[in-house]
């Protein structure tokens, strides 16, 4: 109902979430991807705009629809993701949830490749641009509010601490994704929120109630 009326706390406010796997191609049938079905990126979505932000959704090829409401830009590639990021600056808040590949095929091949017995494609790797790193460390276009993801294993406040602080951005949401946890997936996610102030463990809880969560602080964080 807010909406309709063009109000809410995230009023005036421009939001950019990125969301979904990025898709690198080994050839124009093959492509090399993160597991990400893009549904916390698109809850996030929702959620920002539900608060009356106007919201930019850069997405990879996701399996969930994105939410009605938001400008969607469709991407493939993390090069192509990258590009989308930039040209949607300048925001006030951005939330990197897409599970960018962190390797693209260098040498990838506009034909077909074919199999032949006993030998084996040569595929050669580069690493792609790290998205959401290279935002935060941006000068006067730095969204006033950069909010990370991580997928963790083992030590997750140890390995998000450390990566929240190569990364640059403010606050990072780290994920346990071990198997024991069987969030990976799923439908609810288990957060556990990292600031330079420390770490806060999040109730498990559905991806849309997360989505909730942090669309509110971040509502209030940009007020
Ligand atoms: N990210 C990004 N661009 C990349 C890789 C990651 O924007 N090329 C963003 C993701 O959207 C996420 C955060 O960075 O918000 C963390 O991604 P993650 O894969 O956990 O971090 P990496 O630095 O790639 O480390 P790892 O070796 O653990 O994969
Ligand atoms: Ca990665």
């Amino acid at each position: 109902v807010e909406r309709a009326f063009g109000g809410g706390p995230l009023a005036g406010r421009r939001v950019l979430v990125t969301s979904g796997p990025t898709h690198e191609p080994i050839d124009p049938v093959r492509y090399i991807a993160n597991r990400s079905s893009g549904a916390q990126g698109t809850a996030i979505a929702r959620a920002l705009a539900d608060l009356g932000a106007e919201v930019v959704f850069v997405t990879g090829p996701a399996e969930v629809s994105p939410p009605p409401g938001v400008e969607v830009v469709a991407v493939e590639t993390a090069e192509e993701m990258r590009a989308a990021v930039h040209d949607a600056l300048p925001v006030d808040g951005a939330v990197f949830a897409a599970a960018v590949a962190d390797w693209r095929v260098a040498n990838a091949s506009g034909s077909k490749m074919k199999k032949t017995a006993g030998a084996l494609p040569e595929l050669e790797l580069t690493q792609n641009p790290d998205i959401l790193a290279e935002i935060a460390g941006l000068g006067s276009d730095r969204p006033a509010l950069v909010v990370g993801f991580a997928a963790e294993t083992d030590d997750v406040v140890a390995n998000a601490t450390a990566k929240r602080r190569r990364k640059g951005c403010d606050w990072l949401l780290a994920n346990d994704v071990s198997p024991a946890t069987g969030i990976m997936g799923g439908t609810e996610n288990r957060i556990t929120f990292i600031t330079e102030d420390g770490a806060e463990d999040w109730p498990r809880e559905g991806k849309d109630a997360v989505a909730r969560r942090l669309a509110g602080m971040m509502a209030e964080a940009l007020a």
